[in-house]
């Protein structure tokens, strides 16, 4: 395993310059149905008791998740897994941490029928949603078929493909400009490739684009035996994988990992040095990794301050 992951590591240090792109500042989208879509996502209805709605474990004003190690759903039900962030989704090659999802439509309604989140179903959803006569105006405005369930989970799509943070520092100082990081988060940035991070988080959303075991060089089971992607596959080679998570945004999204074990930057820099490096962290190191991760925040996604028509 050692050599594999520094056979990754070698290898992707000779095409680095290449293995993260910066977030484009003029996201696609359709502006028209990104607002119907936004508006859904912050509905309470789309819960069975009309109390939680997506916005509730995807906090848009701080980071888009919810800063708590497990969520709570209806009934002031405890989740079993951390709320990911659903800022730059659009970038992951599959939507949760086992990628059960293929994409963010097919996403959208499992919450809405999970038992401990929403509580629902898409009948319950549609039939409580055509009743409201503004959503009947404005689904019939965009949809040929108006309201259906296929029309909602693609609205609420739409307004998860607007929510992209562009112009962080760092991805300033991949557009050329090299005072956009100081001494310190370049410093970092330099330990992130040649620790062998980048192996894994690479890609548009440094991260977001592979599954890997977590616990790689040093076995990690956390208290809930959660297997990750072999609860997709079945293959005894998936227990333990999960997709690899996009660092873009990270400081505002502790705690970490699935389980949410980890609380702050330095706690995650240091496991992830041990169990997915296999090297003993070094201080000095770990505070420069941290430095550079901060300049990972972008801006607000334009879409938040829009408002209807
Ligand atoms: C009760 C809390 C809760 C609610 C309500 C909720 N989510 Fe989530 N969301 C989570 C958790 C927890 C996960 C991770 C689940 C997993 O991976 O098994 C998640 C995962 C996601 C992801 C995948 C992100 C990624 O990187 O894999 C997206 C997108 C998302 N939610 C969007 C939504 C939308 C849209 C709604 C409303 C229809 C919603 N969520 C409602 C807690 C919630
Ligand atoms: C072999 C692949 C691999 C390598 C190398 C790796 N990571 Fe990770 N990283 C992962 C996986 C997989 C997860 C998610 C694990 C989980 O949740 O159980 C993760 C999670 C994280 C998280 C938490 C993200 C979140 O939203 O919870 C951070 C931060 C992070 N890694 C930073 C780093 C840094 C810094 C390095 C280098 C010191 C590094 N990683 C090296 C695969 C890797």
């Amino acid at each position: 395993m050692r050599l594999y992951v520094l056979v990754i590591a070698l290898f992707t240090s000779l095409l680095q310059a290449d293995l993260i792109s910066p977030l484009p500042t003029d996201t696609k989208y359709d502006q028209k149905k990104a607002l119907l879509g936004k508006k859904l996502f912050n509905d309470p209805r789309l819960s069975a008791d009309d109390t939680i709605s997506c916005a509730s474990c995807h906090l848009l004003e701080d980071g888009g998740d919810d800063n708590i190690k497990f969520s709570f759903g209806i009934n002031a039900q405890e989740g079993v897994i951390n709320s990911p962030t659903v800022f730059n989704s659009r970038y992951n090659l599959s939507q949760f941490w086992d990628g059960r999802a293929q994409d963010l439509q097919a996403q959208a309604s499992q919450p809405i029928h999970n038992p401990i989140e929403m509580g629902s179903n898409m009948d319950e959803v549609l039939s409580k949603l055509k009743k409201d006569p503004e959503y009947s105006v404005e689904f019939k405005s965009i949809y040929k078929d108006a309201i259906t369930k296929e029309n909602i989970t693609d609205a609420i799509a739409e307004f998860e493909k607007a929510l992209v943070t562009p112009n962080s520092k760092f991805d300033q100082y991949l557009r050329g400009d090299k005072t956009a990081l100081n001494k310190e988060e370049k410093e970092g940035y330099k330990l992130f490739k040649e620790n062998g991070c980048i192996a894994c988080h690479n890609g548009i959303n440094i991260g977001g684009n592979l599954y890997q075991k977590v616990g790689i060089l040093k076995t990690y089971v956390d208290k809930k035996n959660t297997l990750g992607r072999y609860n997709v596959t079945k293959k005894e080679k998936d227990k333990y994988f999960f997709k690899v998570p996009t660092l873009r945004n990270i400081e505002l999204t502790a705690p970490y990992l699935h389980d949410g074990s980890q609380k702050n930057l330095f706690d995650i820099v240091n496991f992830m040095t041990l169990y997915q490096i296999g090297m003993v962290p070094d201080k000095e190191e770990v505070k420069k990794i941290v430095s550079f991760l901060k300049t990972l925040t972008g801006e607000t996604p334009k879409i938040m301050s829009i408002n209807e028509k």
